[in-house]
């Protein structure tokens, strides 16, 4: 058996770049559909692909924030500006978003759980894809993801839901690495 080192450093030291360190130059077209491809080779269980993307790129990125800033100024009329002001730069200052949106529905054979979890398969895929172009990347959901009127102004359509925004650019840092969950912990063998 041949030991792939270099995937083997990858997924031991891989950590998030979060999305106030994640700058220009983002992804180009190119690059970016790289990453969509490669995103999609997930395990899929029936390859119904049961999941679609929204990008965040451009001018996008301002006009989106503001849409998001009027939603929560109407849902939470008790926020001060400054509280309010945060919903603006959501999308800022990564240069490129990936909303990934699971389109899970009733199957004959698949169960909807599984589907869901194909389209968390994609998500991360899409952060690994995002590293292996030299780029960060950061999976956050949000209150935004959760919210019917704020999910539907993003893309969702009726009876889908979003299970990542995908930040993506260029790292302006390392960040320290986190604790990690101890896998001994977290594991029993079966003894029936
Ligand atoms: C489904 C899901 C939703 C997440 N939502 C958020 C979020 O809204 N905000 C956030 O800061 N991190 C969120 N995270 C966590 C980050 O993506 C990331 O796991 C964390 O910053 C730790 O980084 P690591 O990848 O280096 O372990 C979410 C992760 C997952 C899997």
């Amino acid at each position: 058996m041949t030991v792939n080192t270099a995937l083997r450093d990858y997924l031991s030291s891989r950590r998030t770049v979060t999305a106030p360190f994640l700058a220009e130059p983002g992804p180009t077209l190119d690059q970016l559909a790289e990453l969509l491809t490669i995103a999609c080779r997930v395990p899929d269980h029936g390859k119904l692909a049961p999941w679609r993307f929204v990008i965040f790129a451009g001018a996008a990125r301002e006009k989106v924030g503001q849409r998001l800033y009027d939603i929560a100024q109407r849902k939470w009329p008790e926020r001060t500006e400054e509280q309010l002001a945060v919903e603006r730069n959501q999308f800022l200052p990564a240069p490129l978003t990936v909303g990934v949106i699971s389109t899970a529905a009733p199957h004959v054979k698949i169960p909807e759980f599984e589907q869901l979890l194909a389209a968390g398969n994609v998500a991360f895929n899409l952060c690994h894809a995002a590293n292996a172009l030299g780029f960060g990347a950061h999976w956050v959901t949000r209150w935004f993801a959760y919210d019917d009127e704020a999910a539907a102004m993003l893309g969702a359509r009726e009876g889908e839901r979003f299970v990542a925004f995908v930040h993506i650019g260029t790292p302006q840092t390392r960040l320290e690495d986190r604790d990690r969950p101890d896998p001994q912990a977290l594991t029993t063998y079966w003894e029936g």
